[in-house]
């Protein structure tokens, strides 16, 4: 059954019909962009929606814009900043007591292109943000999302994984030359592979786990772009027209990896314009998925580095 969604399919339009009553779902930056869009329309589907963020200000803004909106839905927050693992930790335990139930979990929150900074735990501040905080996070929160089986866990990847794979000798860029733009496609790699490792290990368990590409969306994430950055961007990708999406449009593919009944069972992958992404050609240089992003070793390989960076090992 092929989807009937694509490129300009709209949050509302994909999750039209799909009712969440009864259930959880957790979004990771949940006080901008594309976060706030997720969390909307899961609550409008009637789940109980906990977004979390590192600034309660910002994310307190987005959580009383729904409930403005929406004024009988069922939205919390939790504070979360993932660039400090123990800040991580203290949240996912917040939310084992607090949910014991978890069916989705949606993987959001992300930086891009920023200059040189670390982590409170001393990771590049990209690798340390997008991957490392949300593999600790996820891995903390798996008994509730194995309690709620069929659960979902999405992680929001980019075609800029693309620009860079995992340098497995120097992740943290201590070695080498730092690159924002490598920086940030080894940890959209990395967010994919995560998916592909994590299906695999939870196989047989009811619980899958998807990578994102959301499209071209003008938000905050370009905070830290130049002039400059577009033109470097589409020559190292070969993309030379970029279609910009709205901000429904960019968050749907998340959406439809949250709840569409043809990715029921289905992990592993990545998707796109509400598709499972067809693996990167010259036909469509803008689109598709790397083999670097699906390699099922350099998935395994990037488990076994991560639980070493966060000093956990986790049993599945
Ligand atoms: N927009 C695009 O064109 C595009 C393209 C490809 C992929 N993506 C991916 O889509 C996801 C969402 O991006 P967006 O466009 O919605 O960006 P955005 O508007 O900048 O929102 C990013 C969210 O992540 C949060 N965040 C950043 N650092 C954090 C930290 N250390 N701890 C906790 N939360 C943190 C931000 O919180 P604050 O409000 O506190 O900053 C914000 O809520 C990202 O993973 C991004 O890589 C976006």
């Amino acid at each position: 059954m092929a989807t009937e969604f694509g490129h300009a399919s709209t949050t509302d339009e994909v999750i039209s019909g799909v009712r969440l009553d009864g259930k959880t779902a957790v979004v990771t930056g949940g006080s901008a962009g594309l976060g706030v869009e997720s969390g909307r329309v899961l609550a409008a589907a009637g789940a109980n929606v906990v977004m979390l963020g590192r600034d309660a200000g910002r994310l307190a803004a987005a959580v009383e814009g729904i409930g403005a909106e929406l004024p009988a839905a069922s939205v919390s927050m939790e504070i979360m900043d993932l660039a400090d693992l123990a800040s991580v930790r203290a949240a996912a335990e917040r939310l084992r007591e607090a949910c014991a139930q978890i069916h989705i979990l949606l993987n959001n929150a992300g930086v891009m292109a920023c200059p040189l900074a670390r982590t409170k735990d001393g990771f590049e501040l990209q690798f340390g943000t997008n991957h490392l905080g949300h593999f600790l996070f996820t891995c903390l929160l798996l008994p509730s999302l194995v309690a709620a089986a069929p659960a979902r866990i999405v992680n929001l990847s980019s075609a800029g994984h693309k620009l860079g794979d995992i340098d497995f000798d120097d992740p943290n860029f201590e070695r080498r030359e730092y690159d924002k733009w490598l920086a940030y496609g080894q940890s959209k790699t990395a967010n994919a592979l995560f998916s592909v490792a994590l299906n695999e290990r939870l196989a047989g368990q009811g619980v899958t786990a998807n990578a994102v590409h959301p499209g071209m969306i003008m938000t905050e994430l370009g905070r830290h772009l130049e002039p400059a950055d577009i033109e470097i961007l589409q020559a190292r990708s070969g993309a030379m027209d970029i279609a910009f999406k709205s901000v429904p449009a960019g968050a749907a593919t998340s959406i439809w990896a949250c709840t569409s009944a043809e990715l029921e069972g289905r992990g592993g992958l990545y998707l796109e314009d509400c598709h499972i992404a067809e693996p990167v050609s010259e036909a469509n240089p803008a689109g598709g998925v790397a083999a670097h992003a699906q390699d099922r070793a350099a998935a395994e390989r990037l488990w076994e580095l991560s639980e070493q960076l966060v000093g956990e090992r986790f049993a599945t």
